[in-house]
C-alpha cells in the first residue's frame, strides 16, 4: 500500500510516498481503510523530531482518521468489516490503510461524512478538555481564543459558544478573522496590525477576559496574560509560533490569575470516564448544530507532504485533509 514516510527527522520536505507492507491487525487491533485522515500541528512537529512523542523510525505521520474496517484481530468482537469509524491513532493515518488499538476507535454517526470525522475529535476534545475541565468556563464569561483561525482555535470558538461564553477571536489577518466571526466570534482582534493587550481591553470595558486559551505561545502569551482580569484563567495548550515564552509571575500574583496547562491525550488516560463523557457531549453538539469543523482543503495522498507543510507555515484555515482515496 502507498503511505506517506518518514525516514529521519528532519526537514518537511523529505517526507515521500512510498509503498510500504499493508498491516496486519494484532489481536486487539482494527485495519481500517483510510478515506480522510486530518492533520494536526504535532504532525508537522512529530517528523521533525521536535514533538514530545517521538515514535521509532521509520514512521507514517497522521494521527486521526476516519475509514471503513477492512479487518478485526480475533479479540475485537463490536466490530466488523464494513463499518464507519474514526479513529485515533497517533500515527500512521497518512496511508491508504491503518492501525487503531480498538479501545481508540469509535462508529463514525451516520450523518457525518469522513472528512467530518477524521477533524472533529482531537481538535473539539482538546478544546472541550480545555474550557471545561482546566478553565471552568462559565456562561457570561469573556473567552479570548489565540491562534483563533487554526485547527483547535475554531474548535475553540464554537466550544466557548456552545457553553455561553461571549468569545473574542484573535488571529493574524483580517482574511482568518472573517472565518473566526462565521463559526460565532463575537469580536475579533487581528494581532499583527492591533495591540493584543489594549483591544481585548477595551472590548471587555477595561474589567479584562475571563479565560485565555492559547495555542500559539511566542510574542502573544503575555500580552494576552495582561489583558486578563481578577481570578482570569491562562490555558496554556502549545506554542505553534515556536518560542515557549517565558512569564513574569508577578503577572498571575497581582490579580489571582491562574496558569492552566492542557494535556489532552495525557487527560484521557488519566480520566477515561471524563474523556467518553466529553466524546458524547461532542456528538450530541454535533447532532444539535451547535459545532462542526471547517475543512478547507483537501490533499491527495501524493501531495500529503504539501498538507504537513502548509500547517507549518501557518498557511491552514480551520482543518486540512488527507484523501488517500480520492
Ligand atoms: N495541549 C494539547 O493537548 C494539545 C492538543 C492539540 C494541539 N495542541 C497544540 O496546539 C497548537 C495548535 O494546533 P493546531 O492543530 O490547531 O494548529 P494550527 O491549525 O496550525 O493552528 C495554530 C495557529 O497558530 C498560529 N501561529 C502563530 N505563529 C505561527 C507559526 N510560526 N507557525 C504556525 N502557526 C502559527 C496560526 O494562527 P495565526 O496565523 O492567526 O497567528 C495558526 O492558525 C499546536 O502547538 C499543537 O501542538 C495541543
Amino acid at each position: 500500500m502507498k503511505a506517506l514516510v518518514c525516514e529521519a527527522y528532519g526537514p518537511i520536505a523529505n517526507l515521500a510516498v512510498k509503498d510500504i507492507p499493508a498491516p496486519v491487525p494484532g489481536p486487539e487491533q482494527v485495519l481500517i481503510e483510510v478515506h480522510a485522515a486530518a492533520v494536526n500541528f504535532p504532525d508537522a512537529l512529530m517528523v521533525q523530531g521536535l514533538y514530545q512523542v517521538k515514535p521509532p523510525l521509520p514512521f507514517t505521520p497522521g494521527a486521526e482518521i476516519a475509514g471503513v474496517v477492512k479487518a478485526v484481530g480475533a479479540e475485537v468482537p463490536h466490530f466488523k468489516p464494513g463499518d464507519r469509524v474514526i479513529a485515533l491513532t497517533s500515527t500512521g493515518g497518512f496511508a491508504e490503510e491503518c492501525l487503531a488499538d480498538v479501545h481508540r476507535v469509535m462508529p463514525l454517526p451516520p450523518t457525518m461524512d469522513f472528512d467530518t470525522g477524521a477533524a472533529l475529535v482531537l481538535t473539539y476534545a482538546t478544546s472541550l478538555h480545555a474550557l471545561k475541565d482546566c478553565g471552568h468556563v462559565q456562561p457570561g464569561e469573556t473567552l479570548v481564543v489565540l491562534g483563533a483561525a487554526g485547527g483547535v482555535g475554531i474548535a475553540a470558538i464554537e466550544i466557548g459558544k456552545a457553553m455561553g461564553a461571549r468569545v473574542i477571536a484573535a488571529a493574524s489577518s483580517d482574511d482568518k478573522l472573517e472565518l473566526c466571526r462565521k463559526v460565532g466570534a463575537d469580536e475579533t482582534v487581528n494581532y499583527s496590525t492591533e495591540n493584543l493587550k489594549d483591544r481585548i481591553t477595551e472590548l471587555t470595558g477595561g474589567k479584562g477576559a475571563n479565560v485565555v486559551y492559547d495555542p500559539v505561545g511566542g510574542p502573544y502569551t503575555e500580552p494576552a496574560l495582561r489583558a486578563l482580569a481578577w481570578r482570569g484563567r491562562l490555558l496554556i495548550i502549545g506554542f505553534a509560533a515556536g518560542e515557549i515564552p517565558k512569564i513574569p509571575l508577578n503577572l498571575a500574583l497581582l490579580k489571582e490569575r491562574s496558569l492552566v496547562g492542557v494535556y489532552w491525550g495525557d487527560s484521557t488516560r488519566h480520566d477515561p470516564g471524563g474523556h467518553l463523557a466529553n466524546l458524547k457531549q461532542l456528538n450530541e453538539w454535533f447532532g444539535a448544530g451547535k459545532i462542526k469543523p471547517v475543512v478547507s482543503q483537501r490533499y491527495p495522498l501524493a501531495k500529503a507532504r504539501e498538507a504537513v507543510a502548509a500547517i507549518a507555515n501557518r498557511q491552514v484555515k480551520g482543518k486540512v485533509v488527507v484523501a488517500p482515496r480520492g
